[in-house]
């Protein structure tokens, strides 16, 4: 007989824009495939239908409407619904899929983006039940690093950045994520010092997730 194959473990990175999640994430995954693991990397928002007009909504392609039919920003309960329906999306059609099939899977942002962004201009309480049907990761690695270099790391790298992408509010999605992390016991939780040069940043993210494997 067949030996089934192990569930793969889902692990997930989060961090203010800037943070490095992106970068470490293609580290992860690439280092995971030269040991010889199974593994799929993804983000969210992701690659699917409401992804996709998510992306347009955050560049503002698509915009809501206001009094007399004059275009608006999307109303941030609309936007906190799109995150949540994008998430069970790509849980459904990829996420549980590629675990069931004894793939790791890592991604890049999850329900902890949510509710320290979302949170931000909608209660947190609603944007907590609106995600409360995602499954809860194996492991979620926090990139810890200062708005103030953040930023920095933005205006250097990207031309295309979001309107969202200033210092205030880097600050705001900051404190969120702060006091989320105090009690967000979702899976484990390992935070590190994302500043360091990214080879170091890079072998922590792999001693955590070693740990985990
Ligand atoms: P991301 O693709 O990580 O940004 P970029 O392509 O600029 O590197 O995510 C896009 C933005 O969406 C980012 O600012 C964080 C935000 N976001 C939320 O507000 N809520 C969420 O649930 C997620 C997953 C992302």
């Amino acid at each position: 007989m067949v030996k089934p194959r192990r569930r793969g473990r889902f692990i997930v990175l989060e961090g203010i824009d800037g943070s490095g999640t992106t970068t470490q994430v293609a580290y992860l995954v690439s280092w995971l495939l030269e040991r010889g693991e199974l593994v799929h990397g993804t983000r969210q928002p992701s690659t699917g239908p409401v992804g996709s007009l998510l992306r347009q909504v955050l560049s503002g392609r698509v915009v809501g409407r206001g009094a007399e039919g004059k275009p608006a920003p999307v109303d941030p309960t609309a936007v906190a619904l799109l995150f949540a329906a994008d998430r069970i999306d790509h849980v459904a059609s990829e996420i549980t899929p590629h675990l069931e099939a004894g793939r790791h899977v890592i991604c890049d942002r999850y329900v902890l983006s949510s509710l320290a962004y979302q949170s931000l201009d909608t209660d947190l309480a609603f944007v907590r039940a609106i995600n409360g049907k995602a499954p809860a990761p194996d492991l979620t690695i926090f990139l810890r690093v200062k708005p103030e270099v953040a930023m920095d790391r933005i205006a250097a790298t990207r031309s295309d950045r979001d309107a969202f992408e200033n210092l205030p509010f880097q600050r705001r999605v900051a404190k969120a994520y702060d006091s989320l992390l105090e009690k967000y016991r979702d899976g484990r939780v390992v935070e590190l010092d994302g500043e360091e040069v990214p080879g170091t940043v890079r072998g922590r993210v792999r001693a955590a997730v070693e740990d985990l494997l």
